[in-house]
């Protein structure tokens, strides 16, 4: 059955072939999708074919594009791999892109997830040409009943000169009424308070809204987002995991937080789904989480009543949590609560609400510096994602990691970040397998002792012991003491090696 309730906009249906041939070389597209979830599925492949054919006619036919974080193979993979992405803002963990990216051969606006609605709307993007977004359904007065993410959809369909709609069956019905749109952004200065004080609040409507008459193309779909597994935990995973929720009781116990804690972020990947898995079993009530994805975990600290209400932007689930989901959706609705990602991610909200903010790291330095996005200082791995618009205002923020990577041969604590997106003074807590490493109101050396001393691997803590106390004594300055040449050494020893020690 279809699920266009509106008549006029059903005489826009047409084939994906039909709508990709609709947008142009050179193009921006406005694309919907955040982690895999609510993502254009069918017009991207058809485009995908039609670069393809067009270069094999000698045509370098290739487009900008926007979206709301990661999508997925149908998406980033397919266009990619045809060699048709000629810019991309503003996250991205598709493996064939970060390949074209890592051999200059696309270029990546890697940006906080929080600025790019703003961003398009203050207009030195650029002209955004067509807006491509996946829908639930059309209800008959024609606004828009959103998909599994929301991202930056709000700000493409306002934007764009043209849409071209999605509408897929695969997700479910009872989608509608679970998100909550707030039309009440703007730049400055005519920017005011966003009314939203508790993670609970709805301030805005359930429906997308869009100017019928830009509606150039709709596509019906039926096709499943791109859930992937969590690994479970591991060992590691469960040390980080315990290390993180012996740190939340104690402050509990200081006085220092709730005991229902404060509004949960959780970022991206295996082992922050390991910690809300480990929460399952903490002695914690009540819980909220305001983030933005929501993961496996949260569902089940949902069911076992222990989690009252996530908000969010996007599911970020596996297949098994998608089937669950879409069968419980009637269930789920009032539990949860998805946004726009200008306002899950809203600096001001965060800041108000004072979440707990728990995100993954790829290398921390000795004095709290955290690098999450580039290996060896150059490679991009995913981007920054929404890391930065909670790590700088939450009430208290945390990164984890593994103490070491590639199996050993890399310390994830080094002597200095080869790249830097998380400052020191945004770096509250770091945690590995370890041990845990609480840096509030301590001074540079202070935190180099603390961080050396818990979370690095013993294979690696005298190296850092003895690049310490070098500094100490031969540096330039005995504030954040450095020895240059030295610093960055361990990364170019695994450039040239494959291991950061000798
Ligand atoms: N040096 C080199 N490679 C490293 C590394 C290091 N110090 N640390 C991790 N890696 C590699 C891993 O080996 C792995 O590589 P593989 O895919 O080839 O196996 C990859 O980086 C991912 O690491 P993994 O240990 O699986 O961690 P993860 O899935 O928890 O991801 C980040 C860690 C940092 C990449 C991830 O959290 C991220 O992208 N963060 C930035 C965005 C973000 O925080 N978003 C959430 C905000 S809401």
């Amino acid at each position: 059955m279809t699920r266009i309730a509106n008549a006029a906009l059903r005489t826009k249906i047409m084939s994906a072939e039909a709508a990709a041939g609709l947008i142009s070389s050179g193009m921006t597209l406005g694309l919907s999708g955040f982690t895999g979830s609510g993502y254009p599925k069918a017009v991207p492949l058809a485009l995908a074919a039609r670069i393809e054919a067009a270069h094999a006619a000698g045509d370098p036919f290739r487009v900008r594009i926007w979206t709301g974080a990661s999508t997925g193979p149908e998406l980033d993979g397919a266009l990619a791999n045809a060699d048709g992405i000629e810019f991309r803002l503003p996250y991205n963990s598709d493996p064939v892109a970060r390949e074209k990216i890592n051999r200059g051969e696309m270029e990546y606006f890697d940006m906080h997830l929080s600025q790019v609605a703003p961003m398009a709307w203050e207009g030195f993007l650029g002209p955004l040409g067509v807006a491509v977004v996946e829908v639930t359904g059309i209800r008959p007065d024609g606004s828009l009943i959103p998909s599994s993410s929301i991202g930056n959809n709000k700000t493409w369909l306002d934007r764009a000169e043209k849409v071209i709609l999605e509408v897929n069956r695969w997700q479910s019905a009872e989608l509608e009424g679970m998100h909550d749109i707030y039309y009440g952004t703007a730049l400055p200065p005519n920017r005011v308070p966003i009314p939203l004080v508790k993670p609970q609040d709805r301030i805005g409507e359930a429906y997308l809204r869009c100017d019928p008459n830009k509606i150039i193309a709709i596509v019906e779909t039926e096709t499943p987002d791109r859930n992937l597994p969590y690994a479970p935990p591991d060992e590691t995973a469960n040390a980080i995991a315990g290390h993180l929720i012996e740190f939340l009781r104690h402050e509990v116990g200081k006085g220092r937080l709730p005991a229902s804690l404060l509004p949960l972020q959780s970022g991206v990947g295996n082992i922050t789904n390991a910690v809300l898995s480990g929460l399952l079993d903490a002695p914690f009530e009540n819980l909220t989480a305001y983030t933005e994805v929501i993961q496996d975990g949260m569902i089940d600290l949902i069911d076992a009543g222990k989690l009252k209400l996530a908000s969010a932007t996007a599911f970020s689930v596996s297949p098994q949590a998608a089937e669950k989901l879409n069968a419980g959706m009637a269930r789920y609705r009032d539990k949860m609560i998805l946004r726009p990602q200008e306002i899950s991610n809203h600096p001001e909200l965060v800041r108000r609400l004072g979440c707990i903010a728990m995100n993954g790291l790829i290398e921390a330095d000795i004095y709290g510096n955290v690098n999450s996005t580039h290996i060896m200082g150059s490679r991009i791995q995913n981007g920054i994602g929404g890391s930065g618009d909670f790590a700088r205002n939450a009430f208290v923020s945390i990164f984890m990691t593994p103490s070491t990577a590639k199996g050993g041969a890399i310390s994830a604590i080094v002597p200095q970040a080869s790249h830097v997106d998380h400052i020191t003074q945004d770096v509250q807590v770091i945690v590995t397998e370890q041990g845990l490493a609480d840096l509030r109101g301590l001074s540079p050396k202070q935190r180099a002792k603390v961080i050396i001393a818990n979370c690095s691997h013993p294979t690696y803590r005298p190296a850092l012991e003895d690049y310490f106390r070098r500094a100490l004594a031969g540096s330039y300055g005995l504030q954040s003491p450095s020895l240059l040449r030295e610093a960055l050494s361990w990364h170019q020893r695994f450039i040239e090696t494959g291991r950061m020690l000798g």
